[in-house]
């Protein structure tokens, strides 16, 4: 897997602007899928919490797009550092999961710090803003302890109402 991979997986990598934040988006899903030791990402389901047929990609894909359609209602907000937030805010399932005989499993990294964590280290490591880092860090329940910002209270949302949905799927 190299960039030009990234690139088709992630189409909404040619709506940001910056080129230097687009190409840290590369590198960081790059380097997760480095040390995580994936030798392929596109069968990873987006949660282990429930049974899905979702993918890590479809749900990453899902989250951005529907990030992006209510930045595009606001004039307040960063479109730019809404895709990279939606792109990166699950990058560290790369380092949260692994596969197994029995399937996807949690690492044993992933079992002492989990995702948002996880991808917080890799973003700051090759580089992503602050801005952005911020979004993966505080995405989840982890985020409760800061003030997100209004890009951060986006992906939270969008992520959670792709969540909630594939989760009625048990049901
Ligand atoms: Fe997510």
């Amino acid at each position: 897997m190299n960039q030009s991979y990234i690139n088709k997986i992630f189409p909404e990598l040619r709506k940001i602007k910056d080129p230097t934040l687009r190409q840290t988006v590369i590198s960081a899903w790059l380097r997760a899928i480095e040390k995580g030791r994936w030798k392929r990402i596109d069968d990873i389901p987006f949660t282990l919490l429930i049974e899905t047929k979702r993918s890590l990609i479809e749900h990453t894909r899902a989250v951005t797009d529907s990030a992006m359609a209510v930045a595009r209602l606001r004039d307040d907000v960063d479109m730019d550092i809404i895709i990279a937030g939606g792109l990166l805010h699950d990058v560290g399932k790369l380092l949260e999961y692994m596969r197994s005989d029995k399937g996807f499993v949690k690492s044993p990294a992933g079992k002492l710090v989990r995702h948002p964590i996880a991808g917080y280290g890799i973003a700051v490591e090759v580089g992503v803003p602050l801005e952005v880092a911020h979004i993966i860090a505080a995405h989840s329940v982890e985020g409760e302890k800061v003030i997100r910002s209004r890009e951060a209270i986006i992906i939270h949302h969008c992520d959670f109402i792709d969540f909630e949905i594939a989760r009625l799927a048990q049901y």
